[in-house]
């Protein structure tokens, strides 16, 4: 019965984690090869290793000897950071041919020594070829500090070869290489030991190696909290990160204090909320793996006295702890100090304990200019609890505060008795229909297992959902509007229940279809094997009612579900919670004769386009923009939205981080998406503050829709959509036209409320046909609020 698609778009974070960078780095055009200085201005060479080498009209022709090579340095390239994703360049070798191109990294920019890691290009066809060699394909070499490029191992000595156009790629782009085959770790050129890059050009750096010896086995480790004494003032403890988002940390690479933070892919894996709430558990592929987290330049100096966090690893661990200042407040540039866990005296035993970081152990580090913190060398996974600054000297524990879910019930209300009969909807007697003969069934990827009158349900995605259906068009259950919706379960409660209305014409072949649904939180209203809801607890026209759906989990454990019926009364004792705001969920405007655009952003380098084509069009239109990239200046969002606003669009809520908002696993990470977007909107766009918001990828719950309420403190319109351009299905594929079909298709099924992203150049190509198609339906288009007819918004 998924009519509709509430999976939204699976590339949604694309446009933000390559937010930094909107164009290729280019690293060498040949115009300088006289001068033996690339587009970067640093050095490149052969060193004198080819039979001949030149240069012109931007090509680089040679002919290599056997152990020839050819290099590119530049200044230390934080890639990964500045959203560089891949090498590319142009070459032409003989047909079939190969060559092995080396990359430098170091493991911070200011360290000194450099290691290699290769790739092996091979199957070249005889013709000019362009290559892109994702950084990713480097295993284990530092994407973030980067200092060359070595070309070598040519198979050819006799053929002339040709390279071009060297740059750093971003985008997708940077993801796909043809032509290019992983080299083995033991394809290692003989002349790689030979290379010595210029460094002279290279940022100078200090490293400073602690001289702090071991803390004595005596000294117990700091493992129980004490109480800090804050200093008289008003410092309260800095947090650096609480992990309380997945996304967060491994899409768009922010810390809590919005500052860069990445593994850059060196772990095997990096899981929040491991083995708790506010945990991240890093596994490392080796002691090479890494994990930093930047601090601005932060002026801790008196202020702060070090670094606590909670630590849980298994006896024996060890890793490094380095803590990198910069005079000049860059990262490229820093005094690195790294300190063991033996050496700050840390022992573990597999219990979670407090640590501290403090900086008196970090001698030469200037403490008013803190850029990094940088962990290596773990022998063992580990996982860390909230990163945060203490105050004073003595070091304390951060302690996130919670948002306590109200247990149950916050408040009750009375439960009146209905006078409609009993209705019995779900036996889970058979797999094809229900008790009342009508259909049931889960979406694809559900895991449902069918027993003796019990169903299983185990949900691995909030998207998911089973549904119960309770007629085959409408239903009138206003009787049942003083009654109450039973279900008898075991397990878990971690889950939504929606009560589903129809269109206002009955009709399931007219968009949208559901028309709207509310959803309340099972764990509210259950107890002890049962839960009963208030039918008038769904805020729903009870005329049009279709079905119930069990959706939005957000655990993977498992409930199993033996009845769903209509009661007119609950058990003597049974407590009602009171019914909590959950907003306005629509799909469709409600204006007659109205139409809107609700565009979710997406690619900044499209966004001027798409602003010029809606202007021409003379539209006005509603964005639901992201709020973390609308922080960061480089991706020049908040100018953008900063002049659709003044050009009367309008700007509305799309989340922080853009995380599936009912998969989050509690109350706490819900909010902290919700009032850091609102923050940021607020701070960015001129005070706006709106209670529109639309939820990334579609994915709806109860738990959502009330947070969202609260967090804005009125009621949210939860806008959905009607119309799907299915951009996230065809806009990469070679039949991207099939877009403009599902938009025409859905604008023909009555839909009046549109889903799209300018994430990719056909879809935006295709935006003055949507409008064109839109038009000629006759309605009129206007911004969702408009079409909603909110008295808030602007005249039409
Ligand atoms: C940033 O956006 C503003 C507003 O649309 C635009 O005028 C400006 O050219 C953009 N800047 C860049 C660097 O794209």
């Amino acid at each position: 019965m998924r009519t509709f698609t509430l999976i939204g778009l699976a590339a949604g974070l694309a446009s933000t984690v390559s937010a930094a960078c909107s164009a290729a780095l280019k690293i060498d055009d040949f115009s300088k090869w006289s001068s033996n200085t690339n587009s970067l201005g640093e050095w490149t060479s052969d060193d004198g290793s080819m039979t001949t080498i030149s240069a012109t009209g931007g090509v680089l022709s040679f002919k290599p000897k056997s152990g020839s090579y050819f290099y590119e340095t530049f200044a230390c390239q934080a890639a990964s950071t500045n959203g560089y994703n891949s090498v590319q360049f142009s070459v032409k070798g003989p047909s079939g041919g190969s060559l092995t191109l080396e990359i430098q990294t170091k493991t911070s920019c200011s360290a000194t020594a450099y290691t290699s890691k290769y790739f092996t290009v091979s199957s070249l066809t005889g013709s000019t070829q362009t290559i892109t060699v994702p950084l990713s394909s480097f295993s284990g070499a530092n994407a973030n500090a980067i200092t060359a490029f070595v070309w070598s191992g040519f198979s050819s000595t006799t053929a002339t070869w040709q390279l071009s156009s060297i740059q750093f790629g971003c985008g997708s782009s940077g993801g796909a290489s043809s032509t290019s085959k992983p080299a083995s770790s033991s394809v290692i050129p003989a002349s790689s030991t030979s290379v010595k890059p210029s460094t002279s050009s290279v940022p100078t750096s200090v490293v400073v190696q602690s001289t702090s010896k071991p803390a004595s086995t005596t000294s117990a480790p700091p493992s129980t909290l004490v109480t800090s004494t804050i200093p008289s003032g008003s410092c309260t403890p800095l947090l650096v990160d609480d992990w309380t988002s997945q996304s967060r940390l491994t899409f768009l690479f922010y810390n809590a204090m919005l500052e860069p933070t990445s593994d850059d892919g060196t772990m095997t894996s990096l899981v929040v909320g491991s083995p708790s709430a506010n945990r991240v558990t890093l596994t490392p592929k080796g002691t090479d793996s890494y994990f930093y987290s930047q601090t601005g330049c932060l002026n801790a100096k008196n202020i702060y006295g070090g670094l606590s966090l909670r630590v849980k690893a298994p006896a024996g661990t060890t890793f490094s702890i380095q803590l990198e200042s910069s005079s000049t407040c860059e990262v490229g540039k820093t005094v690195q100090v790294v300190q063991t866990t033996s050496q700050l005296g840390w022992t573990f035993d597999g219990t979670e304990k407090v640590y501290t970081i403090p900086f008196s152990k970090y001698t030469n580090l200037d403490t008013s200019k803190i850029v990094t913190i940088f962990f290596t060398g773990f022998t063992k996974a580990v996982s860390f609890g909230p990163l945060a600054f203490y105050c004073g000297t003595t070091g304390s524990e951060y302690i996130v505060t919670t948002t306590t879910p109200p247990a149950g019930p916050s408040s009750t209300v009375a439960a009146p008795t209905g006078t409609a009969a009993a209705l019995v909807i779900d036996k889970f007697a058979s797999k094809d229909s229900n008790a009342l003969g009508f259909w049931h069934g889960g979406d694809d990827g559900m895991g449902l297992t069918w027993g003796s009158s019990k169903l299983t349900i185990k949900s691995t995605d909030s998207d998911y959902s089973f549904y119960t259906q309770v007629s085959g068009s409408c239903s009138d259950f206003s009787k049942y509007k003083d009654s109450y919706l039973h279900i008898a379960y075991s397990g878990t409660t971690a889950f939504s229940v929606a009560l589903q209305q129809h269109n206002s014409g009955c009709n399931e072949n007219v968009s949208p279809f559901p028309e709207t649904w509310d959803s309340l939180e099972a764990s509210r209203y259950a107890a002890n094997g049962h839960i009963y809801m208030p039918m008038n607890h769904f805020n729903i026209n009870l005329v049009r009612t279709i079905g119930i759906a069990i959706k939005g989990f957000y655990k993977t454990d498992t409930v199993a579900l033996s009845l769903v019926e209509i009661v007119p009364s609950v058990p003597t004792g049974f407590i009602i919670p009171n019914k909590l705001e959950s907003g306005d969920l629509v799909f469709a405007c409600k204006r007659p004769n109205s139409f809107a655009f609700a565009i979710d952003d997406g690619d900044p380098t499209m966004a001027q386009q798409v602003m010029q084509i809606i202007k021409s069009e003379n539209i006005k239109v509603t964005f639901f923009t992201v709020g973390a990239p609308l922080l960061d200046s480089s991706t020049n969002l908040t100018n953008v939205y900063r002049e659709m606003q003044s050009q009367g669009h309008q700007i509305a809520l799309h989340s922080y981080t853009h995380p599936k908002m009912e998969g989050l696993p509690d109350y706490a990470s819900i909010d902290w998406e919700y009032n850091e977007d609102i923050k940021a909107v607020q701070k960015q766009l001129n005070g706006l503050h709106t209670p529109y918001f639309r939820p990334p990828f579609g994915t709806e719950g109860a738990r959502m829709r009330q947070r969202l309420a609260l967090a804005l403190g009125e009621k949210p319109t939860i806008t959905m959509w009607s119309v799907d351009v299915e951009d996230w299905l065809w806009a990469e594929t070679n039949t991207p036209e099939e877009q403009l079909k599902a938009f025409q298709r859905d604008v023909d099924k009555g839909g009046s409320l549109v889903v799209m992203h300018y994430l990719y150049p056909s879809t935006v190509s295709y935006l003055k046909q949507f409008i064109q198609i839109a038009k000629a339906t006759g309605k009129q288009l206007m911004r969702v609020d408009q079409c909603m007819m909110d008295p808030n918004a602007p005249p039409l």
